[in-house]
């Protein structure tokens, strides 16, 4: 195998993001199917569709740890957590959970940083724009939510909350840069 080039303490900390990875994506499964058992198709196709963007997330770091001379360790994934009330706390949760993993970014940032691993610090700058990305559309989509369940008693809006999201593409609403 090809000489390694992260450290072993950087090597441990990829492998903790890309099983954190893996467990966003099952926070963003369990939500989908609890959307999709209760009547909101649309969120659920979001959250789906969120969902896969979390085993890419997690392919990236594993083929980066490879990629370096590590090794990517596949490990259990915690169980998702416990179904939202409805969907105003389904979407405080999943912010709550990309800011917390927002947070797990930064510790590899913190390392590469400290460690003049610039490679690493560069590779994470992809996750941080990412959590940018993500915070923002998630807090667009409480925002909706808010207009929607509290305009009008009765909920009604929220019916074409759903209808909106799921048109919506995981990306449509920021555009990336090239390459990314
Ligand atoms: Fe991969 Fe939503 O964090």
């Amino acid at each position: 195998m090809e000489t390694k080039r992260i450290s072993d303490k950087m090597e441990k900390l990829l492998n903790t993001q890309m099983t954190r990875e893996a467990y966003q994506a099952q926070v963003y499964l369990s939500y989908a199917s609890w959307a999709e058992v209760n009547s909101f198709a649309g969120i659920s196709t979001f959250l789906y569709g969120h969902m896969n963007e979390e085993r890419e997330h997690m392919f990236k770091i594993l083929k980066y740890i490879n990629d370096r001379g590590g090794n990517a360790k596949i490990e259990a994934i915690d169980a998702a957590p416990a179904n939202p009330k409805d969907i105003g706390d389904c979407l405080k949760k999943i912010l709550q959970h990309e800011m917390d993993n927002s947070k797990e970014i930064d510790k590899i940032v913190n390392l590469a940083h400290e460690e003049k691993d610039w490679a690493t610090f560069n590779f994470a700058q992809w996750f941080v724009q990412e959590q940018i990305e993500e915070e923002t559309l998630i807090n667009s989509i409480i925002d909706k939510y808010n207009l929607a369940s509290n305009a009008i008693k009765g909920n009604t809006n929220l019916y074409e909350m759903d209808r909106d999201l799921a048109n919506a593409s995981q990306e449509a609403e920021i555009p990336r840069e090239e390459g990314f």
